[in-house]
């Protein structure tokens, strides 16, 4: 296993059918979600020469946390479709790594399952938010998972409907018992509810469930955050800093900044909501051009097509203070559990090392705009 293309070939073999159509599917054409991966090519290198690199560091914080690479897990669901543990594989191998896992609201395991799963109560966790049209409900879900020692909140805020992923809604969707055992049942979370008997007898009565996997996971979504409300509520509910997950221009990047959140991950949710969205390398090049005051106001990562570490490295250089990496860690651990996710990070950080050295810095804060340039060619 040399690099992660080598994981996803083996998880791709092992999955099962469900499991490869939920993972790798996204919206109507999936032109996004391939623009996410080719926007990284577009990305050229200026290496500076005769210039000591013996000693590289490469750890960094995210949100003030320790993080041994620039990388982090983005909170992808249902990790039991690709492997009986689970979730607990990705925590277990970011433990090993010292890398942080933000836990999706979607987890085949429990928020306090997941943190169980720890190597010590001390490794940090991140936690993805999609919030409960009822605020009580949500105030509950935030609170419960400050108790458990969460780090940050990711608010997912591209996703209060589910995108049109056809792969997925073509495949086999019942989610068996043993994929959700952790999760509640009564409705009380929002994103959280498998599919209920009625949707069933509707499909028999000829109405199908056009949402596939991922419509049956999201149910009581708020369909009314706004930045004005939401935030400050988020805020007087949870001391933990919070992140917008999901923001995809550079005027939603202006106002996450005025609304005073902690951060923003600039995302389109890995292609799979609205098809077209812009890929985030992209967007993160446009906020570097037009609003580069953004970066002094809050943290900026992104994700969304990510696979090496060059390009984690260009991410970093245009102003990104981290990267996630969402199907990658499902791929790895459908592969191999928990080794599969310890080597994820082995190769990222063989390959962020490398690139550091051929690039000429040794630290990750002399990763600068100069060294890349943006080609309006798009390399074969
Ligand atoms: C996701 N993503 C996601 N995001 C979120 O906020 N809550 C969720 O429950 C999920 N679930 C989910 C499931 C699967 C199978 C995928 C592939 C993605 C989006 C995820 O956090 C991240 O934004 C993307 O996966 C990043 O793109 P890459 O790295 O997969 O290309």
């Amino acid at each position: 296993m040399l690099s992660l293309q080598d994981l996803e070939d083996v998880a791709m073999k092992v999955m099962s059918h469900k499991a490869v159509a939920y993972y790798s599917s996204a919206a109507d054409d999936e032109i996004t979600n391939r623009e996410n991966a080719r926007a990284f090519s577009r990305f050229f290198f200026h290496p500076r020469i005769l210039r000591p690199i013996s000693q590289v560091d490469v750890s960094t914080t995210i949100l003030g946390v320790k993080s041994s690479i620039p990388i982090f897990a983005s909170g992808a669901a249902l990790a039991k479709l690709g492997h009986p543990l689970g979730e607990v594989n990705i925590t277990k191998g970011a433990g090993r790594t010292g890398i942080i896992q933000m836990v999706s609201s979607n987890a085949s395991l429990s928020a306090a399952q997941i943190a169980e799963g720890r190597l010590s109560p001390s490794q940090p966790l991140f936690f993805q938010l999609y919030k409960h049209g009822d605020n009580k409900i949500a105030e509950k879900r935030v609170r419960e998972i400050e108790q458990l020692g969460y780090n940050a909140i990711f608010l997912t805020v591209d996703a209060p409907v589910s995108g049109n992923r056809e792969r997925d809604i073509r495949a086999p969707y019942e989610l068996e018992e043993q994929e959700r055992e952790g999760q509640p049942t009564d409705g009380q979370t929002a994103g959280e509810m498998p599919r209920q008997p009625d949707d069933v007898e509707k499909e028999i009565e000829g109405q199908p469930n056009l949402y596939g996997t991922a419509g049956a996971l999201l149910q009581n979504m708020d369909l009314d955050m706004t930045f004005k409300e939401t935030i400050p509520w988020l805020r007087s509910v949870t001391k933990l800093p919070i992140a917008l997950k999901g923001v995809q221009c550079v005027a939603d990047a202006v106002l996450a900044a005025e609304a005073g959140v902690d951060a923003i991950l600039l995302s389109n949710h890995g292609g799979r909501q609205l098809e077209y969205a812009l890929p985030p390398l992209e967007v993160l090049y446009k906020i570097r051009q037009q609003r580069p005051d953004v970066f002094d106001k809050l943290e900026v990562y992104i994700d969304g097509g990510a696979r090496r570490g060059t390009d984690v490295l260009k991410a970093l250089c245009l102003g990104a203070k981290a990267v996630g990496m969402g199907r990658p860690f499902l791929y790895a651990q459908s592969a191999y559990g928990e080794a599969g996710v310890v080597q994820t990070v082995r190769i990222l950080q063989r390959e962020i090392i490398l690139g550091m050295r051929l690039l000429g810095v040794t630290s990750v804060d002399q990763l600068t705009p100069e060294l890349v340039e943006r080609v309006d060619w798009q390399p074969l």
